[in-house]
């Protein structure tokens, strides 16, 4: 007896798995407009990378074979971009491709001929110096042991296609397995499972055996060390700052227990760091298994770790769940502000957490008013088509889709969200939703939720912010206004003493607040007792600059120049590049671009160039 109702629990435990995968959830036949690849037509499932990086040429080559499905195509096309393709095989014989036009957003379709038995294809390339912009090749005299050169890629939002041939949507997922070579005595790493020592032929084996869209399909290369921080989680990075990386980031492995304390297990084996150098475009990026990050928040007192939280959580949103195309953006970031401002909160308190969401509050009204005049780039919602996505991802998906999130969380409960969201991961795990995908399920699972009375529909079809938005109000924050409003009015300086114990985040709060015309001498006063334009903390740092631009505090200026020429994370470029222009000095911005232009990434010198070079 007992076994039949075993028999019939596996029975409708199957159909009902059935049933989810023919849901109405259709991630897969959302339309990306990014890619030129059919998914429903031929998808590729698997993919075997045979490269060498070549640092003398300062390109990338060698062979990727595919494991295909084909749905009945005559042809499966692959995302390519200032790629050389030497050779096309399809189940080992030579085939002839094709292109399509060149699309200067997305690049080209490789169009190759297959049958309905074609299972098998391979494609022999190279990138090609100075076209393939998810590279950035570093000279051993940039790096820090300077005996190495040193080189990492970053694919998202649209760049894999400029390093390897792939059907590079958000929508489309393969698993796979890599051998690069590289020079001797360096060490290559991957969004998979990683080597820790050096080789003795440079050459290393990777696999990543969960699918994952092609954005996160990452590599890097350079003179590397490894350290562990717990069993499962580790920092690699150039050997002169590895014991500092790993002070600043010991708090990891309590990230990922409280990661998993509020949404399940963590899923992808190992959890480890790369630290690059600072001319990596972005704060991270979410590489599977492999975080990489920028050295510009090892301030050395763990006050910017939050980011490592935010990369962290898109193990699961972003990594396990992903957005469908990159007009859905906000399922990736929205969530995981969300994520992890819960994670901060449960190590560091709610006061902790409070502060980060007020100052993500202040990015948010910013960006809205930036935004004016192209309204429907502040919907969660976006429509990207025919644009560059790298220019339409802005602030919005991540703290608007936070502040969503947070209505949600308010209007059913913080126990019943949590469930919910739980819920979601493991039932869209390895998949990729759309945004409409996310409001059905939404609405079949917390069904008391009133979209109506919620006005969901402003949220994520409207401009601005919606009048029901949770106010975040930091108690700290409001101590901190008190003591600037007094250093302001008469130059009190009495609260040296406490600002011990302030964080980075209230001093972050107390430079934002200073008026953009406010006197030179004062800030001078400022400078002189907390030593800003010396500061550690290139948070602080890029802020202090910023407000002294405007005021015309002179005294940063080398320290500015230094700072711009060594720094190349486009967060910190644009505001100081910007105040730069806004203040009549844009002859000095371009003198000091003409030098650090050469250490920046492509992501950084395209939005850069628009600013100072395309006027
Ligand atoms: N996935 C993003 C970085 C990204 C976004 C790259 C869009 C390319 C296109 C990453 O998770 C991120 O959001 N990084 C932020 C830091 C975060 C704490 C807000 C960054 O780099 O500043
Ligand atoms: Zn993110």
């Amino acid at each position: 007896m007992q076994k039949l109702y075993f028999f019939i629990f596996i029975i409708l435990g199957l159909t009902m798995f059935s049933c989810k995968t023919e849901s109405p959830f259709s991630g897969l036949t959302a339309t990306d407009y990014h890619s030129f690849a059919e998914p429903n037509k031929a998808v590729v499932k698997h993919m075997d990378l045979n490269l060498e990086v070549n640092f003398d040429e300062k390109i990338i080559l060698g062979t990727v074979n595919y494991r295909i499905k084909n749905f009945g195509s005559p042809q499966i096309i692959l995302d390519v971009k200032g790629l050389n393709i030497k050779k096309v095989e399809v189940d080992k014989q030579k085939v002839p491709f094709s292109f399509t036009d060149i699309d200067p957003i997305k690049g080209q379709g490789l169009i190759i001929p297959i049958t309905d038995k074609s299972s098998q294809i391979l494609v022999e390339y190279s990138t090609i110096y100075g076209q393939s912009d998810a590279l950035l090749w570093i000279e051993k005299e940039q790096t820090l042991g300077k005996k190495y050169p040193f080189l990492f890629t970053q694919g998202q939002a649209i760049l894999s296609r400029t390093w390897f041939p792939c059907q590079d949507s958000p929508g489309i997922r393969a698993t796979y397995k890599a051998k690069i070579k590289v020079p001797k005595g360096m060490l290559a790493v991957m969004s998979a499972n990683n080597p820790t020592e050096v080789s003795a032929d440079g050459v290393y084996f990777f696999s990543m055996l969960k699918p994952v869209p092609a954005y996160l399909i990452a590599l890097s290369a350079g003179e590397l060390a490894f350290k562990p921080l717990s069993n499962r989680v580790g920092v690699y990075a150039e050997p002169e700052i590895l014991e500092e990386a790993a002070n600043e980031f010991s708090d990891t492995e309590l990230m990922v227990q409280a990661a998993e304390a509020l949404y399940g297990d963590y899923a992808w084996g190992r959890y480890d760091l790369l630290v690059l150098p600072p001319s990596f475009p972005f704060g991270g990026m979410e590489n599977p298994m492999l975080t990489f990050v920028t050295p510009t928040i090892i301030a050395g007192d763990k006050s910017l770790t939050s980011l490592i939280a935010h990369e962290l959580a898109h193990s699961w949103s972003g990594n396990t769940v992903t957005n469908a195309t990159w007009n859905d953006f906000w399922l990736n970031e929205g969530f995981t502000v969300y994520f992890e401002r819960r994670i901060m909160e449960k190590l560091y308190g709610k006061p902790y957490a409070d502060m980060l969401a007020e100052l993500g509050y202040q990015d948010l009204i910013k960006t809205i008013g930036e935004l004016a005049n192209t309204p429907k780039d502040t919907h969660l919602k976006l429509n990207l088509k025919d644009r560059d996505p790298d220019e339409g991802l802005t602030d919005i998906a991540y703290e608007k889709g936070y502040f969503f999130l947070r209505v949600i969380e308010s209007a059913v409960g913080r126990e019943k969200f949590d469930q919910f969201v739980n819920q979601y991961f493991e039932d869209f795990a390895y998949r990729s939703i759309s945004t409409e995908d996310f409001l059905i399920y939404l609405k079949n699972e917390l069904p008391e939720f009133s979209f109506e009375k919620n006005k969901v529909n402003e949220w994520v079809y409207g401009a601005g912010l919606p009048v029901n938005a949770i106010i975040v109000n930091s108690s700290n924050f409001r101590n901190v206004e008190k003591k600037l409003s007094g250093f302001l009015k008469h130059n009190d300086l009495s609260f040296i003493e406490e600002t011990q114990k302030w964080s980075s985040h209230e001093w972050l709060h107390f430079i934002r607040k200073l008026p953009f015309d406010i006197q030179v001498n004062q800030l001078e006063i400022l400078d002189s007792t907390f030593n800003f334009t010396a500061s550690r903390n290139n948070e602080i740092l890029a802020i202090w600059f910023e407000k002294a631009i405007y005021a015309d505090y002179r005294k940063v200026d080398k320290a500015l120049e230094t700072f711009l020429i060594k720094v190349g994370r486009r967060k910190f470029l644009i505001p100081l590049y910007q105040a730069l222009i806004d203040t009549d000095r844009v002859e000095e911005a371009k003198k000091i671009y003409k030098e650090a232009r050469k250490g920046y990434h492509a992501v950084s010198t395209a939005t850069i160039d628009a600013m100072l070079l395309e006027e």
